[in-house]
């Protein structure tokens, strides 16, 4: 791809897919998962062909988190790194994107379309989706600091799709190489219908390419939604979470493979490689335990079908009672051999926990894990 720019030539392409010539999947950017431990784990199962940091938070005093670093600079597969970026301030995104220089990241990915009202009452995240002048400023400030790609993520707006257009104009007035849309509007959290028919509107409406986002739960709704939306790609967040195979399966589908389908015990060795990438001496047992369970609300949809393993994993308070939880449901009398369900429709979601929550300030806290 060659493009002239207001002022300058770029010739930066796209990544290829681990696979020239299929579409392309790309892990969703998930505050407090998408990390390297993550990564790691999810690599070893089939890696998604692009990755998306969780956000670098972009303020006056802000400093790139080295947490969120070793993701770019110990990538365990080599697949591409977006970074991105939430913030507003036009200085402090330059500095930022400045000092991401240095580092080996495929693109810088603005987000736009976190609904904590904590973020988006900052006008950051999600919030910009009201203020096309600002989106203007920020996406030329982006556009023009940026040498490697520019991707944008976002929704389709604020309260309604009023500004949805506008929107795109913007996106493609600035040359912004990537799209990734999430089929909801902020206020639209993490629950409302997605609205596919979105997709294909941005598909239509913008020179680049356009990543699906929201919902993309199996394999096959990958490639329905992909095929009937004209999508250039998927981008999956929580199904991941549950089936780190997803990608591998997608790979399979659009080869005409027979598609894995993971059983309870790889499902069981899934939950004791994440136990392991996460643990940190440092940190004391509950609170890996706490985190653990983060995970498993996902994994434990496709457990058992009357939710009795997420009831009884949140009881857990050690590693030997999670795990001996894990074994029971996954392991013992010969359930390993069972298969790994995608979501069984009977395991609904619903708050229980606030413990189970992740901090009021990030992108998920309107998230609802489920529960039975
Ligand atoms: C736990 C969690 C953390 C998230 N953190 C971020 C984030 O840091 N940046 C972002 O753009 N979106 C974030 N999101 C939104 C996801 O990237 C994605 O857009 C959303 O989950 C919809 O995709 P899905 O239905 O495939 O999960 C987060 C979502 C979840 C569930």
């Amino acid at each position: 791809m060659q493009e002239a720019t207001n002022s300058t030539v770029r010739t930066v392409s796209l990544p290829d897919a681990v696979v020239p010539g299929q579409w392309p999947t790309a892990l969703a950017p998930m505050q407090d998962v998408t990390n390297l431990p993550y990564m790691r784990v999810v690599s070893r199962r089939g890696s998604p062909d692009y990755y998306f940091t969780e956000y670098f938070r972009v303020h006056g005093t802000s400093r790139l988190d080295p947490r969120i670093l070793r993701s770019i600079t110990e990538n365990p597969d080599g697949r591409p790194v977006f970074a991105q970026l939430i913030g507003e301030n036009l200085v402090d995104l330059r500095r930022t994107v400045r000092t991401l220089r240095e580092y080996p990241v495929a693109g810088i990915d603005l987000n736009m379309g976190c609904p904590a009202p904590r973020v988006y009452k900052k006008n950051v995240g999600g919030g910009l989706l009201r203020d096309p002048q600002a989106v203007d400023r920020i996406l030329g400030t982006l556009r023009e600091e940026t040498t490697t790609l520019f991707t944008v993520k976002m929704r389709i707006g604020f309260a309604d799709d009023r500004l949805f257009e506008t929107l795109l104009s913007l996106v493609s007035k600035h040359n912004v190489d990537l799209l990734s849309l999430h089929v909801r509007t902020v206020q639209g959290g993490y629950r409302s219908e997605p609205s596919y028919a979105h997709a294909k509107h941005a598909v239509d409406f913008l020179p680049c390419p356009v990543l699906l986002n929201g919902n993309i739960s199996t394999s096959k709704v990958a490639h329905e939604e992909v095929i009937r939306s004209g999508a250039y790609g998927a981008m999956i967040g929580r199904a991941a979470i549950r089936n780190p195979w997803i990608f591998k399966q997608i790979r399979q589908m659009q080869a005409n493979e027979n598609v894995f389908q993971p059983n309870l015990e790889d499902a069981y060795i899934y939950v004791e490689e994440l136990y392991e990438e996460f643990s940190d001496p440092k940190v004391p047992e509950e609170k890996q335990v706490a985190r653990m369970k983060k995970f498993l609300n996902f994994v434990g949809l496709g457990v058992d079908p009357r939710g009795e393993f997420l009831h009884k994993m949140r009881r857990s308070r050690t590693k030997d009672e999670l795990f001996s939880v894990c074994s029971r449901f996954m392991r013992e009398e010969g359930r390993g051999a069972t298969a790994f369900h995608e979501h069984f429709p009977s395991v609904v979601s619903r708050v229980q926990s606030p413990a189970l929550l992740p901090t009021i300030s990030s992108c998920s806290s309107e998230f609802e894990f489920p529960s039975t």
